[in-house]
């Protein structure tokens, strides 16, 4: 495992920073778990927000070993900061632990931080050529085990699912003729090859199959729902969730998570009508949600589809129950 020692001005530009503060409505002292300390932007805000105590979790023990250089010593001093190498899913157990239930806030950031990303031996990018590896626990199995022992369907499955790729299958056919693969730049020629790829084009062909199998890897999207009802169970009555997803895929799941606890789904039908009495509205006051301003995406064009979703936890007890579909 390799600790990289980053400075504040080689990381992470926080994705809508003052509109995750603003929306936390932080209360002098309050305590907040920041799921998705990535190189603590977020972290650094909350705590010069007045936020008493921020609780930084991440996968990625680079993350947690950069995270003190990060933040101000003024911002950490008597304990303000605690970081934690753990899965969101899990915060609640954490905290339980360390006797921090209930808290405040939680606040989400969900996707990859510019850190992995531009560390080319993460093998996140490729733009920047590494091995194929791509866990953001440094455990588990790599994209080059994944690509080169999985079954054809199954990798086809994946960059459709997760990367929405149209011709999935055809990227799969590919994949599996050119194993054993190793590296990211192979990786991607392999998916140009296969997709047709010119100057010019707007988006690279690869992206959406890095994508596909970065998500897979991680089991992102099963870690966002487990990780949104974790932040359920974690919360006071009146505390706030924020949430910043990447593209729609994400953005879909908190929806749904927030208009089900909110009471608003629908939830009976012609054919099982009585299906509306179901427990009570967990979350309240469901915002719409916040897209970047033009001065944002000016200076940080990657915050592109990044969305913010915030709702208020009420009294009702969590609900023991998966996402309505
Ligand atoms: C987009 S970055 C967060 C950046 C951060 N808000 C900042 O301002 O620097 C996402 C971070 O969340 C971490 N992460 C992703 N999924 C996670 C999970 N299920 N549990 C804990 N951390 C996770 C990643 O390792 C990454 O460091």
């Amino acid at each position: 495992m390799t600790h990289t020692t980053l400075s504040v001005g080689e990381a992470h530009v926080p994705v809508l920073l003052e509109e995750v503060v603003a929306g936390l409505a932080i209360t002098q002292g309050d305590t907040i778990v920041d799921a998705t300390f990535g190189a603590g932007g977020y972290a650094r805000a909350l705590l010069a927000a007045g936020a008493g105590r921020v609780i930084g979790f991440d996968r990625d023990p680079d993350a947690i070993a950069n995270g003190p250089s990060l933040v101000p010593h003024s911002l950490q001093e008597g304990g303000r900061l605690t970081l934690i190498e753990e899965r969101f899913s899990l915060m609640e157990q954490a905290l339980r632990d360390r006797d921090l239930l209930p808290v405040d806030g939680v606040t989400m950031d969900i996707g990859v931080s510019s850190m992995q990303l531009d560390q080319a031996e993460r093998g996140f990018a490729f733009s920047n050529d590494g091995p194929l590896d791509m866990r953001m626990s440094q455990s588990g199995q790599t994209a080059a085990e994944f690509l080169n022992e999985a079954e054809e369907a199954e990798i086809a499955r994946v960059i459709r699912d997760y990367g929405e790729e149209p011709r999935a299958r055809k990227v799969a056919h590919a994949i599996v003729a050119a194993r054993p693969l190793t590296r990211t730049a192979e990786l991607a020629a392999v998916v140009r090859k296969a997709l047709g790829h010119h100057a010019g084009m707007k988006s690279d062909p690869a992206t959406r199959t890095f994508q596909a199998i970065r998500i897979h890897l991680n089991a992102e999207l099963d870690e966002l729902e487990a990780g949104l009802r974790a932040a359920e169970r974690s919360l006071r009555a009146g505390g706030r969730l924020a949430v910043v997803t990447f593209h729609s895929l994400e953005d879909r799941i908190v929806k749904r998570f927030l208009r089900a606890r909110s009471g608003a789904t629908p939830a009976g039908s012609r054919h099982r009508p009585l299906a509306a009495a179901g427990p009570s509205p967990s979350f309240t006051s469901v915002a719409k949600p916040l897209s970047p301003s033009d001065g944002e995406l000016a200076r940080n064009p990657r915050a592109r589809s990044a969305r913010l979703r915030t709702a208020v936890r009420t009294d009702a007890p969590a609900w023991d129950q998966e996402i309505a579909a």
